[in-house]
């Protein structure tokens, strides 16, 4: 299943991820701030092409996918993030939600805005009960994100995982339908149809 693009959000306009993108997309995922506190290093061009080349889907996630959006402010056409939205269980009805972007854009609320479409998204169009985004757990900027969001901070997993060299902490967030629905109207947040 299909979302109909471009989503857009009061300043966003979110849609597929193209080999269009792949300056940009190696511009932010080279940038060792941006990749601190993900699984990636800095990547090189050719490793960035291979990157995005996984990254340009259209579908909604099935099985253990990903779907990966392209954010830009509307009227610039200028790639500024990036989005990810995964099925954990289809059984549980479990989906999560990721976040990269450009820090030259940051501090707007911008990533925030973006994220927040992710998960009416997991709500409205693939019937989640409950949506969840993992960090490191030294990585403030997202903690405050998902805060922003209104997610509860549910779990601190000490030293549950090895990445690029050292054991890290992971934090988990997550919010139920029900306490989302209770927070955000989409007929006046969001538009989007599936
Ligand atoms: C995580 C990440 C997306 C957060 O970016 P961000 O710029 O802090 O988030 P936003 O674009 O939502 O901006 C929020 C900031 O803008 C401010 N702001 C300004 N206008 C705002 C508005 N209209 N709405 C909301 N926030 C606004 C907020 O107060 C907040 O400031 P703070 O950082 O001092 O708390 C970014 O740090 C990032 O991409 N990091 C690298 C990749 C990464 O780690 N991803 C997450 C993996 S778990």
């Amino acid at each position: 299943m299909q979302l109909a693009f471009p989503l857009r959000t009061e300043r966003l306009v979110i849609r597929p991820l193209s080999m269009g993108d792949v300056t940009r997309h190696h511009e932010i995922y080279s940038n060792p701030d941006v990749v601190r506190y993900l699984y990636d290093r800095p990547l090189s061009l050719p490793a960035a092409q291979e990157h995005l080349a996984r990254r340009c889907k259209v579908d909604l996630p099935s099985g253990d996918g990903w779907l990966n959006l392209a954010v830009e402010v509307e009227g610039e056409g200028v790639l500024i993030g990036e989005l990810g939205l995964s099925l954990v269980s289809e059984v549980h009805r479990h989906c999560e939600i990721g976040y990269v972007f450009d820090p030259a854009y940051a501090g707007h609320g911008y990533a925030t805005e973006a994220a927040a479409l992710m998960v009416e998204v997991a709500f409205s169009a693939m019937g989640a009960h409950r949506v969840s985004g993992r960090l490191d757990a030294r990585n403030d900027s997202s903690a405050r994100l998902l805060e922003r969001l209104g997610m509860r901070r549910e779990a601190h997993f000490r030293e549950n995982e090895f990445v690029k060299g050292e054991w890290t902490d992971e934090v988990v967030y997550a919010v139920l339908e029900d306490e989302w629905r209770l927070a955000h109207d989409p007929a006046k947040s969001f538009a989007f149809r599936v």
